[in-house]
């Protein structure tokens, strides 16, 4: 029955509006009764949750949902999620998941590979990219503060020598939340300027030392821009300063040829944020953090009990603040295997086809992209903020794509994000149509 609900709602996605519409959201109310005294048959819980959540979904697994930066999961992917719920394994510890663990740290090493970095890095699979910027962040606090002779595990934060934090002007809010998270407050940050794509700019770098964490960004969420790290790194290195890097999808741009100069420079880091569920389609939640010396990251993480005994083997709870857990490597492991490098080097360079066709075919209807394209993002203009966000309301409205707003240097813009494997040619014009229509409308 699952099964036969799940296969209509993913045969009708591509073709029902992105948005739901007023009606199914007001149906959502039916949601809405007392806590039941009674047991109630699992059928017909499941038929309640298609016929009244279904439709209240947001098309993103569909070809034309633009907003965020959101990927629609792959067929291997949701597969695989399947057969993963049926086995319910609790991915802590190797002993209650020997497949777990097992196709964690294949995964964890075929992303490494992916992204370009040193294949003895150690990594854990958590929730989301601001979890992986987190517990990358308490891997250099613990490393950092270790070699001024404190242990912050032991003795907490308060009274330890101090630990700057540079970041860019254009640096994600999740690094802010993450540093925050772990107890390095915005005014502690010192925050370096960017240019117009939002990219750190080098020259303006302070000075770094042995007790500084450095965090780059691979992928601007806005405009898609690098920070120059093939220029910043090298620097921050040799002045003994960590590095993060929150490449939450801009990483994986390192797959393809065609894009990996962008990606010059960030294996150099010390520490690295990505999302499996952004650009590379993997169902929620796949966050993964990855770090060069697979000490600090244990160090920092690391869960002891008598009843929690660890193997010989590498332990996934001793890689992520939580411990019981999903086993997220098993959809990981799914969709990396079904692509393949060339599968997923394609998704990538199909995507980024598709942002350039949408700043063409914008650009040449007379409305200003902001953005230098340089991958899956395009940030368009209508003229006023005012007017823009008029537009982009009838564009969610009417129902064809879905884009969100952002303001980007001061700029309110629409924002186009193509991270979905399912997007097509035809979607890309079926939106275009929809949106450049809508706007000459509204003007
Ligand atoms: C650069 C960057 N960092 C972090 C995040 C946060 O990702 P998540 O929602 O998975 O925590 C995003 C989300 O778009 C992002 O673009």
């Amino acid at each position: 029955m699952a099964a036969e609900r799940a296969r209509r709602y993913v045969a009708a996605v591509a073709n029902r509006r992105v948005a739901p519409d007023e009606q199914d959201l007001a149906a959502l109310a039916r949601f809405h009764e007392s806590f039941p005294m009674e047991q109630v048959d699992p059928r017909e819980v499941l038929a309640m949750l298609d016929e009244v959540g279904s439709p209240a979904t947001v098309a993103s697994t569909g070809g034309r949902y633009f907003g965020f930066v959101i990927g629609g999961t792959l067929p291997a992917a949701v597969a695989a999620s399947w057969l993963a719920a049926a086995w319910d394994q609790n991915a802590a510890l190797r002993v209650m998941s020997p497949v777990a663990a097992e196709l964690e740290e294949i995964t964890l090493r075929w992303v490494c590979e992916a992204l370009g970095l040193p294949a003895d890095c150690q990594g854990g699979l958590v929730t989301c990219a601001t979890m992986a910027n987190f517990t990358a962040l308490l891997a250099a606090r613990h490393a950092l503060l270790a070699k001024a002779g404190w242990n912050v595990a032991q003795d907490g934060l308060f009274g330890a020598p101090p630990i700057d934090v540079v970041v860019g002007t254009e640096a994600h809010v999740s690094i802010l939340k993450a540093l925050s998270l772990a107890g390095f407050g915005a005014k502690r940050v010192t925050v370096v300027d960017a240019d117009s794509q939002g990219r750190m700019r080098a020259g303006r770098l302070p000075k770094l030392s042995d007790r500084t964490i450095l965090c780059l960004q691979a992928g601007n969420v806005n405009t898609g821009s690098f920070d120059p790290a093939a220029e910043i790194c090298p620097q921050a290195k040799a002045q003994g300063a960590w590095v993060h890097v929150d490449g939450a999808f801009g990483l994986w741009a390192n797959v393809s040829p065609k894009y990996r100069h962008l990606t010059a420079g960030f294996a150099e880091a010390d520490s690295w944020a990505t999302d499996a569920h952004k650009w590379p389609n993997v169902g929620y939640d796949s966050g993964i953090v990855i770090v060069r010396d697979p000490i600090a990251l244990r160090a920092a993480l690391t869960l002891n009990a008598a009843y929690l005994e660890p193997s010989a083997r590498r332990e996934p709870m001793h890689h992520t603040p939580e411990a019981s857990r999903r086993a997220r490597g098993v959809e990981l492991w799914a969709a990396l295997k079904s692509l393949g490098r060339a599968g997923l080097c394609a998704l990538i360079e199909r995507t980024c086809a598709h942002a350039q066709r949408f700043a063409a075919g914008l650009r040449a209807a007379g409305f200003e992209v902001l953005n230098e394209v340089v991958i899956n993002q395009v940030l368009v203009s209508f003229g006023s903020a005012e007017i823009t966000r008029e537009i982009i309301r009838r564009i969610q409205d009417e129902g064809t794509c879905w884009c969100g707003a952002t303001v980007s240097q001061g700029k309110t813009a629409m924002r186009i994000s193509v991270s979905s494997w399912a997007t097509t040619e035809s979607d890309v014009e079926r939106s275009l149509e929809a949106m450049i229509r809508i706007a000459r409308a509204a003007l």
